[in-house]
Parts: C-alpha cells; sequence; structure tokens
C-alpha cells in the first residue's frame, strides 16, 4: 500500500492523510521532548502505550457521551481520527498544586488545591505556550464564549469521569492537559476532545505512595520512564500486544 501523505509533525506524533474524507492517521512516536524541545529524548515503546493508553480512556469517555476525535485503533502505532480545526488552546485542569502551578504561585507540591482550576495556554511553540485568560482568548477571538462553555464543560467531565477512574486503580490525578478541536455538520458546529490523553498529557501519582507515573519522570531525569507508563497501562488493565 503507497505510504499515506504526511500533513503534520510534532513533537510526538505525526498526522497522514487518512482513507476517508475527513479522517486522518494519527501516529505515536518514541520520541520525548520537554521545556518546548529544550530537553529531548527517546523513551522505547512510549508511542505503543500511548496509542493503547489513549484509546483506552477516549472510548470509555465516549460511553459517558463526551465526543471526541477517536474512531478506531489500526495497529501497535496508528490510530484513525476524526480531522478537526485544532483550537489553538492548551486547556489544562488541575486537582492538586504540582509543576508550572506549584512553582509560579510557591504552592508545595501534592497540596491538593481548594477546587478544581482550569487554565489556558495559548499554543504558540515560538512563544514557549504562554498561559492566557478568558479575557485574550475573547479578544483575540481564538474561540467564541460558547466554545470556551463548551470546553470548559468538557474538561469538568472529563476530569471527574478520569479522576474516578485512576482513583479505582490506586492512581491520584493531579492535572492533564487537553486540546479541543472543532467539526461541521452541515450548518452545525461541535467541539470534540483532540490530541492524545496519555502519561504524557497527565501527572499520575500512586496513591499510596505518590510515585510519579507519568512524563515528569523523563523531564526530571528520574529514571524508569517506560516502566512508569506499563505500570499506568497494567492497572487500567490493558497491555501492548508483544
Ligand atoms: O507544566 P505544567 O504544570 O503547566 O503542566 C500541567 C499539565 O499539563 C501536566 O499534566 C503536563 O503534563 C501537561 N502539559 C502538556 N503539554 C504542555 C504543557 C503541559 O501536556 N505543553
Amino acid at each position: 500500500m503507497a505510504r499515506r501523505r504526511q500533513l503534520y509533525e510534532g513533537k510526538a506524533k505525526v498526522l497522514f492523510e487518512g482513507p476517508e474524507p475527513g479522517t486522518l492517521v494519527q501516529y505515536f512516536k518514541d520520541d520525548a521532548t520537554a521545556g518546548n524541545g529544550a530537553k529531548s529524548g527517546i523513551i522505547t515503546g512510549k508511542g505503543v502505550l500511548n496509542n493503547r493508553i489513549s484509546e483506552y480512556l477516549m472510548l470509555k469517555l465516549h460511553e459517558i457521551n463526551i465526543p471526541t476525535h477517536f474512531i478506531r485503533r489500526l495497529n501497535m502505532r496508528e490510530q484513525l481520527i476524526r480531522e478537526v480545526e485544532i483550537i489553538p488552546l492548551e486547556v489544562v485542569v488541575r486537582n492538586v498544586a504540582a509543576g508550572s502551578l506549584a512553582k509560579r504561585l510557591g504552592i508545595p507540591e501534592g497540596t491538593r488545591l481548594p477546587r478544581t482550576i482550569i487554565e489556558y495556554y495559548y499554543k504558540n511553540d515560538a512563544l514557549n505556550d504562554p498561559m492566557v485568560s478568558e479575557e485574550h482568548i475573547a479578544a483575540f477571538n481564538w474561540a467564541a464564549p460558547q466554545d470556551m462553555d463548551d470546553m470548559n464543560q468538557l474538561a469538568l467531565r472529563t476530569n471527574d469521569f478520569l479522576m474516578g477512574m485512576f482513583t479505582a486503580v490506586g492512581i491520584t490525578l493531579v492535572d492533564f492537559k487537553l486540546e479541543f478541536g472543532r467539526i461541521w455538520e452541515g450548518e452545525e458546529m461541535r467541539i470534540l476532545l483532540a490530541d492524545e490523553i496519555s502519561p504524557d498529557n497527565c501527572r499520575l501519582w500512586d496513591s499510596k505512595t505518590n510515585e510519579k507515573l507519568d512524563k515528569d519522570r523523563f523531564r526530571r531525569d528520574m529514571g524508569r520512564v517506560e516502566e512508569a507508563y506499563q505500570e499506568v497501562a497494567k492497572r487500567l488493565g490493558i497491555l501492548p500486544e508483544s
């Protein structure tokens, strides 16, 4: 079969033209970067694990009527997705202080937040994805007020669901990043959850020991990165085919 046309290559994924109009093939690489490319490396097997974990979580989200771009997994490293117009925002949901929030506000990592916090970052590598407010988003028309309502609602529902699911397998969902896209069905526009949900874009801590089971192991040179991703897959009851 002819190699599909590559449309976009990101830090951890590649997008190819899909078999039908309105579809794309999302390929998961083993490449890892941190600090917007300041640090880079390979985590062997990461792409295979993230493909499986993201498939599993998006299918579970479908079951509770959260619309996502996921159609089906094609093989170890590829999944078929719906083509969307990506909204240029990273939506971060936080339950426990960690990472940039802990640093910026001087709150010790691991402090449970008084309530769930949603933050927005403008997707722009050249600017290092700066944090922005709803004021900026409205003023620069990156998303309409209705889009923001939809994204906030979907982000909070996703958080509630994933938090419960991870708690059940002994994992604390500390925070995570979501991306959204638009699709048009006739005259109607809908917002879908896009990108991936995996240990690359979630902070996942063992509930008993607070051991990190996510990309912070790579960002902070803690070692045993692939093993941590495998542990997440194992606890969710999925493991890659050997
Ligand atoms: O670094 P920070 O604390 O802001 O990250 C919050 C959450 O968003 C973490 O789960 C991190 O993995 C995720 N994130 C991401 N991609 C980025 C920035 C953050 O997936 N570019």
